[in-house]
């Protein structure tokens, strides 16, 4: 009886020396993405994150009618098969990253090669982000469990650090002086190297990355996506450039050869898909299995959204036209990765 007593007492009183304040606003997006990799320090993100997840994935929708007209991904919506999954991943493969290929003809200057890295390293120095919960406590219940964490451990290196992603990106900036601090760090609130309006991409990233059980359909469509995105055509033509340049080419290398088509992480990133919708038709039915097979095709077109500016752009100006509605704020339009 007195410890229930003693127990409400202290449930009511409101101590004067502690500060409950709703989280600010999360305009600051160099503020944001610090307080999202730092959330331990700043537990009240989380709704905040959970709700930047949200909208992305919905405003991503989008593409589910446009995403045919992307250049690199093809987000259009398709009732899942796994032999309709295993085609357009084909076809994206093939019509958007490689038969495009053509060297270059003309090198950009160092300071134009130089510029451009800088708008993908905040992305590259998160690389392995979207998957790095999902190896949580008691979560080995399923292959695609395995099979996701498997690529995460090798973007992690294996435990070989010369082989880490984050390290191996770390160097190449070295190469072109950016020496940038840890993004866990103050310090790196106040970098100077890398380009304020493209902390979008990553902090949409890490923001799913925060739900693995309750996203976790969407994190396996945006594994997906961002594994494709290491192939062909535009790492190769990065290549040459560096390369002119004498600089360090390790970071793209290392992409086309683990992502590979083949066997590599973009195959083994479909095939965790089909590993997983084939646990919910034999538990579920197929009706649940399109109803989960909706949640990773929207995880798959928030990832194409960042890459598909452009196209998201002309989209957003036809729909303006056709009726005027206020764009969300927030709009990464002119995000480049
Ligand atoms: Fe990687
Ligand atoms: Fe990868």
């Amino acid at each position: 009886e007195p410890a229930r007593a003693w127990s409400g007492r202290l449930a009511t009183v409101r101590p004067t020396d502690v500060l409950v304040r709703e989280p600010e606003d999360p305009g600051d997006h160099r503020r944001f993405f610090h307080r999202l990799v730092t959330f331990e320090r700043h537990p009240n993100v989380l709704p905040q994150a959970r709700a930047r997840a949200e909208a992305g994935l919905a405003e991503a929708e989008l593409l589910f009618a446009h995403g045919a007209d992307g250049v690199l991904t093809d987000a259009s919506w398709f009732p899942y098969t796994p032999e309709a999954l295993m085609e357009r991943v084909e076809r994206i493969y093939w019509d958007k990253l490689v038969d495009p290929y053509e060297p270059l003809t003309e090198i950009p200057s160092r300071d134009e090669v130089v510029f451009e890295q800088s708008t993908y390293a905040l992305g590259s120095l998160i690389d392995g982000t979207w998957a790095h919960r999902i190896g949580n406590l008691g979560r080995r219940g399923r292959r695609s469990d395995d099979l996701l964490f498997s690529i995460y451990a090798d973007e992690m290196g294996r435990g070989d650090m010369a082989k880490n992603h984050i390290t191996i990106i770390h160097k190449v900036l070295a190469s072109m002086d950016m020496d940038l601090p840890h993004i866990r760090q103050e310090a790196f609130l106040h970098q100077g190297d890398l380009p304020d309006h493209l902390y979008g991409f990553s902090i949409h990233q890490v923001c799913l990355s925060l739900f693995p059980d309750s996203l976790y359909n969407e994190i396996l469509g945006y594994n997906l996506g961002i594994e494709m995105f290491g192939l062909g055509a535009m790492r190769l033509h990065e290549i040459q450039k560096l390369r002119r340049h004498g600089l360090d080419v390790s970071y793209e290398e290392a992409h086309l050869s683990i992502d590979n088509f083949s066997a590599g992480h973009a195959r083994q990133s479909a095939e965790i898909v089909v590993a997983y919708l084939d646990e919910v038709l034999r538990g579920s039915g197929e009706e649940a299995v399109q109803r989960e097979w909706r949640r990773i095709w929207r995880g798959y077109a928030s990832f194409a959204y960042f890459v598909e500016h452009a196209l998201v752009k002309r989209v957003r100006a036809a729909g303006a036209a056709a009726e005027p509605v206020a764009a969300p704020a927030d709009t990464p339009a002119d995000l480049v990765i």
